[in-house]
C-alpha cells in the first residue's frame, strides 16, 4: 500500500493488517501503553470541505504517534486562488511526511498522489471515504469476532459512503444489500466490481427488502456535502428511507446500527434508533483514531518491528 485513496485499490489481505493494527493500536492507546511509531514525522491534512471527526482523529493520532500534524484550509491556502494540484504535491513533498486530502472530485486526490513523492490519504471525496469504512469494519469485528458472511445493508443515498462499504464490505467477506431511490444509485464502476459478486450484493430500492435479516444497518445523510442544490426535491426521493424502529424490526434480532456522522435526526435516522445504538456509533467514531493510526504507521513505514 502507497496510498490510501478508495477501497477498491486495497486487497483484502490489507484491509485485515490495517484492522489487526488498529486493534493493537487500540489496547495500546486504552492501557498508556506508548507507541510513538512516528516521532518526527508530519502530515499535512488540506481539508476543501467541513470536519470534526476527520480533522481531529488525524490531528491527535499524529500527536499520540509522536509526530505532527498541519491543518490547510484549502480556501485560506493558495490551492482556492487556483495553485496546480501538481505543484501543491511537489511542495507538500519537500516538507512533510503525508498528505491527508478532504475535497469534491476523487480526481483531485488521485492527482495529487501522483505527483507527491509522500503518501496520499483520501480524507473524504464525492467519491469514497475509505479511512471511514475501515473503521465501520473495525467495529463490525470487534462486536461479530469474524467478518465473513456478515449481512451489511446500507439504506440512502448512494453516495461516497455507499460506494466505500460495498466495495469494502465485500472485500472483506460480507454480504452486502443496498437500498436506494431510483437514480441515486452508487458509482458505476463500484456497481460493476460488486458485479463479480453473484448473490453477496444485492442493490434495490426498497428499504424493506434491503434490511431484511441484516445484521449491521448503516445510513448516512440525504444530503451530502458539495449536493446542497435541490436539496428539498432531493429530500421528497427518501420517502420510506428514515431508519425507524419500524424498519429496525425487520433487520436480524440484536442488528447493530453504524452511521458515519453527522447524524440528522428525523431524516435518515429516527432519533430513538440513533440513540438506542448509541454506543455503537460513537464506538465508530472513536475507531476513526484508531485505524487511522494504522494506516499512518503502515504508509509512513513506522509500524513498530
Ligand atoms: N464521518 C466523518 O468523516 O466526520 P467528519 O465530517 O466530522 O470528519
Ligand atoms: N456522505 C457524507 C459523509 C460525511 C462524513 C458527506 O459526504 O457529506
Amino acid at each position: 500500500m502507497t496510498d490510501l485513496l478508495k477501497m477498491l485499490d486495497l486487497s483484502g489481505r490489507e484491509i485485515f493488517e490495517i484492522l489487526d493494527l488498529a486493534d493493537q493500536l487500540k489496547f495500546d492507546q486504552r492501557r498508556g501503553i506508548p507507541h510513538r511509531y512516528l516521532e518526527g514525522k508530519t502530515l499535512a491534512m488540506i481539508f476543501a470541505k467541513n470536519s470534526t471527526r476527520t480533522r481531529v482523529s488525524f490531528e491527535s493520532g499524529m500527536f499520540q504517534l509522536g509526530g505532527h500534524a498541519i491543518y490547510l484550509n484549502a480556501r485560506e491556502s493558495q490551492i482556492e486562488r487556483g495553485e496546480p494540484v501538481e505543484d501543491t504535491a511537489r511542495t507538500l513533498s519537500r516538507y512533510c511526511n503525508c498528505v491527508m486530502i478532504r475535497t469534491y472530485a476523487q480526481q483531485e486526490a488521485e492527482e495529487l498522489a501522483r505527483f507527491a513523492d509522500i503518501p496520499v490519504i483520501n480524507g473524504l471525496t464525492d467519491f469514497a471515504h475509505p479511512c471511514q469504512v475501515l473503521a465501520d469494519l473495525m467495529t463490525i469485528r470487534e462486536r461479530t469476532a469474524s467478518l465473513d458472511g456478515v449481512h451489511l445493508c446500507f439504506i440512502g443515498d448512494g453516495n461516497n459512503m455507499a460506494n466505500s462499504l460495498i466495495v469494502g464490505g465485500l472485500k472483506a467477506g460480507l454480504r452486502v444489500s443496498v437500498a436506494t431511490p431510483a437514480g441515486l444509485e452508487p458509482d458505476r464502476a463500484v456497481l460493476d466490481f460488486a458485479g463479480q459478486y453473484g448473490e453477496k450484493f444485492t442493490l434495490c430500492h426498497d428499504p424493506k427488502q434491503a434490511i431484511a435479516g441484516a445484521e449491521v444497518v448503516f445510513t448516512d445523510a440525504w444530503t451530502s456535502m458539495g449536493r446542497e442544490r435541490g436539496e428539498a426535491e432531493r429530500r421528497a426521493l427518501f420517502a420510506g428511507y428514515t431508519l425507524t424502529e419500524e424498519l429496525m424490526a425487520l433487520a436480524a434480532p440484536g442488528a447493530m446500527v453504524q452511521h458515519c456522522l453527522p447524524a440528522h435526526r428525523g431524516e435518515e435516522i429516527a432519533a430513538d434508533v440513533f440513540e438506542r445504538h448509541a454506543a455503537e456509533i460513537f464506538e465508530e467514531a472513536e475507531n476513526r483514531l484508531h485505524v487511522q493510526k494504522a494506516v499512518l504507521c503502515l504508509l509512513m513505514g513506522g509500524k513498530k518491528g
